[in-house]
C-alpha cells in the first residue's frame, strides 16, 4: 500500500463527506486502489466549529498557505467554493506542483482556460468528477470513455433543488413558492438558495460539460442562462395538456461548427426519457457520433454521491503522482471553431402571454411576429387558471432568441398585452 498525504480545504457537505467517507471505507479503497489517503490537514473558517463529522482537532487551521508549506501533502482537495481564495489556493497548489482535486464548478466555468493553461505548463493534474452532477461520473466518461467520439449534443437535468421544484409543481400542482419552501424545509435547497433558483448553478455546470466535450471553456457572459422562477403552476399544467413537462434544461450542441450553450426552463415531451427524471436526481443524456445515445442518471448532490466523486479522483491523483502524464485532467483544442452568441442560437419556443379578452388580439400578437418572420406552429388559448387571466399559448417553431426577444419587447407594449409574457425553450429531443 502507498500512503498519499493530502490537504482538505473545506469541511462542509462535501469535505467532511471525504473524511468520513475515506476513513469509513479507508480498506475498500486501499485494497483496490492500492492507496490509503492521509488527511494531514483541514482548512476551514473556523477551525473551532462543532462539527457533525469528527476529526482531530489538531488537523484544523484557517489559513490554506497551511496545506503548501507541508511537503508531505501531494494533493490539495480544494471544497470550500467561492470564486476568490479557492482561486488562489489552487494556483498556489499547481505552482507547487500539488495535484489538485476540486468541486468547483463556478470557479472552473469562470476561470477553467487560464486554470487549465496554468496546469499544463506546472504539468499538474487538476480533476473535477465532483463539479457536475454530484456522484455521476460524467466528467470521466466525457473526457476519457467517450475520447473516441465527436460529441453531437449533452442535456442535462443539472440542478437538483430545481428540479425538485419543478416535480413538486408537476406532480401535486404547488406553485413555485410553496415547492421552493417545502425544498428549503427538507434541507433540498440552500437558505439562500440563489444560485440553484437562477440557473446557474447549472450554468456552470454546462460551461464545464462544453468545454470537456468542445475543447474550450465558453465566456458565461455570452450564453443564456435564465432559472425556473418564472415557471408557474399554470405553465406546468399547459404544458402537460400539450405533451411536454418542464425541466430546467442545460443544452450543449455543435450546430453548423460552432458550439451553443444554454440553461433555460425547457418544454421536453412527456415521452422523454429525460421527463422521468424527478426529484432531486440529475440525468446528463450525452449523443456521440459512433456510441449513439447514452444517459447517466443519479444523485447530484449531498455528501455520498459527490464525497464519491472526489475519493474517484483522489485516486486518479494518486496514479497520476506514479506517472508521466500528457494531460492534466482538460486538454484544450479548437477541433470545433467557437461559441454562437446566444441571440443567434435558433431554437423552438413556448410563449405564454395573458391578453384581453376582445376579438382581434391574436392577429396584432402575429402580425408583430410575421414583421420579424417569425412563423408561429399553433396556438392554445386554454381557459383562465388561478395566476393567468386570458391565457394565450403559442407555439415558435423556429426563431433565433434575439429574434424572440426583440418581437417580445414589442408584444409586452401591445395595450392588449397583460404583464410580461412568458418565453421557454421547446426541445424535440428525438
Ligand atoms: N454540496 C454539494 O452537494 C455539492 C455538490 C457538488 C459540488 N459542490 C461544490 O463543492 C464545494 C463545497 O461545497 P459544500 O456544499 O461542501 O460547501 P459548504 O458546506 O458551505 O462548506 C464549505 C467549507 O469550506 C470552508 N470555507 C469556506 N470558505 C473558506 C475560506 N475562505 N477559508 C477557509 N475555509 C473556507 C467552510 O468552513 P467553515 O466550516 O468553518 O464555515 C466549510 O467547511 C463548492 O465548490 C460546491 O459548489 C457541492
Amino acid at each position: 500500500m502507498k500512503n498519499i498525504g493530502i490537504g482538505l480545504a473545506g469541511f462542509g457537505t462535501v469535505g467532511a463527506g471525504v473524511y468520513e467517507n475515506l476513513e469509513r471505507h479507508r480498506d475498500l479503497i486501499a485494497e483496490r486502489s492500492g492507496y490509503v489517503f492521509d488527511v494531514r490537514r483541514i482548512v476551514v473558517r473556523n477551525p473551532q466549529k462543532t462539527r457533525d463529522v469528527v476529526a482531530p482537532a489538531a488537523l484544523f487551521s484557517n489559513r490554506w498557505q497551511d496545506l503548501l508549506e507541508d511537503s508531505e501533502i501531494k494533493v490539495v482537495v480544494e471544497l470550500m467554493g467561492g470564486t476568490s481564495e479557492a482561486y488562489d489556493l489552487t494556483v498556489a497548489a499547481i505552482k507547487s506542483g500539488r495535484i489538485v482535486v476540486t468541486g468547483n464548478k463556478a470557479l472552473l466555468a469562470e476561470r477553467g482556460a487560464e486554470i487549465f493553461a496554468m496546469a499544463c505548463e506546472h504539468k499538474v493534474p487538476v480533476f473535477f468528477e465532483a463539479a457536475v452532477a454530484g456522484g455521476i461520473p460524467i466528467i470521466q466518461s466525457l473526457r476519457d470513455a467517450f475520447v473516441g467520439n465527436r460529441i453531437e449534443s449533452v442535456h442535462g437535468i443539472l440542478n437538483g433543488t430545481s428540479n425538485y421544484i419543478l416535480t413538486r409543481m408537476q406532480e401535486a400542482g404547488l406553485d413555485y413558492p410553496e415547492a421552493l419552501a417545502e425544498a428549503v424545509k427538507l434541507g433540498y435547497a440552500e437558505a439562500d438558495p440563489t444560485l440553484d433558483i437562477n440557473g446557474w448553478d447549472a450554468g456552470h455546470k454546462a460551461i464545464i460539460l462544453a468545454a470537456l466535450a468542445y475543447g474550450f471553456w465558453v465566456d458565461p457572459a455570452t450564453i443564456r442562462v435564465e432559472g425556473i422562477d418564472r415557471v408557474s403552476a399554470a405553465d406546468i399544467h399547459f404544458a402537460k395538456s400539450l405533451g411536454y413537462c418542464i425541466k430546467l434544461l442545460g443544452s450543449i450542441r455543435e450546430n453548423s461548427g460552432m458550439v451553443e450553450v444554454g440553461v433555460a426552463p425547457t418544454l421536453i415531451p412527456l415521452g422523454n426519457v429525460l421527463a422521468s427524471v424527478n426529484g432531486v436526481f440529475n440525468a446528463v443524456a450525452v449523443r456521440g457520433d459512433l456510441v449513439g445515445d447514452s444517459l447517466f442518471y443519479g444523485r447530484g448532490a449531498g455528501r455520498g454521491p459527490t464525497s464519491t466523486s472526489v475519493i474517484g479522483d483522489l485516486v486518479e491523483a494518486a496514479h497520476g503522482l506514479n506517472a508521466a502524464r500528457q494531460t492534466y485532467g482538460f486538454a484544450s483544442h479548437s477541433l470545433y471553431g467557437s461559441s454562437r452568441p446566444a441571440s443567434e442560437i435558433v431554437g423552438s419556443y413556448y410563449l405564454r402571454l395573458s391578453v384581453d379578452d376582445k376579438p382581434g388580439v391574436l392577429a396584432r400578437i402575429a402580425g408583430v411576429l410575421g414583421e420579424a418572420g417569425i412563423g408561429i406552429s399553433s396556438v392554445v388559448q386554454p381557459e383562465s387558471i388561478a395566476g393567468v387571466e386570458t391565457p394565450l399559448v403559442l407555439m415558435i417553431h423556429e426563431a433565433t432568441y434575439g429574434a424572440m426577444c426583440a418581437a417580445i419587447a414589442k408584444i409586452s407594449a401591445l395595450n392588449c398585452v397583460k404583464g410580461e409574457p412568458l418565453l421557454f425553450n421547446v426541445e424535440a429531443l428525438s
